[in-house]
């Protein structure tokens, strides 16, 4: 009989399913302790474990498992797991892309409409009640997003989606990238994105490479007009870096829907500032693809128990 751990509940049935699926003692964070804590005391005899990307799985959690298997975790980023470590003991990791890619780029198009179109800042004129003046040419005037120059940063999956929305709402597109893509649009170095994109979405995966990608030096090569877009992982850009420009109107606004660290410190400068739009990290939560996630990460470690070679192994 394997032993399962599973830090979260997920939407639809998928892990109930498992138990008609494989003889297993599923054993659910029960909430009494921290999540870390109980991991450390159940793993040692556990087969397999799904986990958020909350969980941070390490040296010391990995060490204390003795007949671990894999790692199943319910995210596309795995950033939040020693991947060459588990690897070393023979541990799977496995993830879910490809069915939160549309979700994903849907939101990130979302909030940059958002930020250069005003649209959070409307809503909270109306709802606090401050639409005191007539409709006049002038009011809330934003910035366009048709005809305009996006720079992407990456060009994986969520790049790819991102790169399909802009098409349909007629922007001009360039993209850089570590690797040029088999993609239609002009492949330009990082300088010439920064200096020439109205908006700069970053679709990057977080690893050594790019934690702090986004600095002060590379903001400010920005147009004083852009706005800088991020929903993949916040570490990507450096967040003082960024309150900095900012605050000094290097560009005009930003969008963000992840952070150095969630949730928000209540104090981050970032909260009171009208030209940046911010949403809790929601790239992937719609009913719809959080259960095609949950669908995925109980298969994928359903497979690496019994045998099979799971649908996305890291
Ligand atoms: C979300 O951020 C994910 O990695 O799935």
């Amino acid at each position: 009989m394997y032993k399962i751990l599973i830090t979260h509940e997920l939407p639809g049935n998928y892990i109930n399913d498992m138990k008609n699926k494989i003889d297993a003692d599923i054993l659910f964070y029960d909430g009494r302790k921290n999540i870390r804590q109980w991991l450390i005391e159940n793993i040692k005899d556990a087969d397999g474990i799904l986990i958020t990307l909350n969980d941070r799985i390490d040296e010391e959690i990995i060490d204390n498992a003795s007949k671990l298997r894999v790692i199943s975790t319910y995210s596309v980023g795995y950033d939040h797991i020693d991947v060459n470590y588990a690897k070393s003991k023979s541990i799977a990791v496995t993830n879910t892309p490809e069915v939160l890619t549309d979700a994903t780029a849907d939101l990130i198009f979302g909030i940059m409409m958002a930020v250069s179109r005003r649209i959070v800042e409307g809503n909270e004129i109306i709802k606090n009640n401050q639409w005191a003046s007539e409709w006049n040419p002038y009011y809330m005037l934003g910035t366009e997003i048709h005809g305009k120059t996006l720079g992407i940063i990456g060009m994986g999956r969520i790049g790819r989606a991102i790169l399909k929305r802009a098409e349909g709402f007629d922007m001009e597109t360039i993209y850089y990238s570590k690797h040029k893509h088999d993609v239609n649009i002009n492949y330009v170095d990082l300088n010439y994105l920064l200096k020439n994109s109205d908006f700069v979405i970053i679709a990057l995966d977080l690893n050594n490479e790019t934690y702090h990608f986004m600095d002060y030096d590379k903001i400010k090569l920005m147009k004083s007009d852009a706005y800088l877009i991020n929903g993949t992982r916040g570490k990507i850009i450096n967040e003082r870096d960024l309150i900095k420009a900012l605050n000094e109107k290097i560009i005009k606004g930003a969008a963000l829907d992840v952070f150095e660290n969630e949730p928000l410190d209540p104090d981050n400068p970032l909260i009171k500032m009208k030209n940046v739009v911010l949403t809790p990290h929601l790239g992937s939560a719609t009913l719809e693809t959080r259960s095609k996630m949950a669908e995925v990460a109980v298969k994928n470690l359903l497979n690496v128990l019994s045998g099979e070679e799971p649908l996305y192994k890291v």
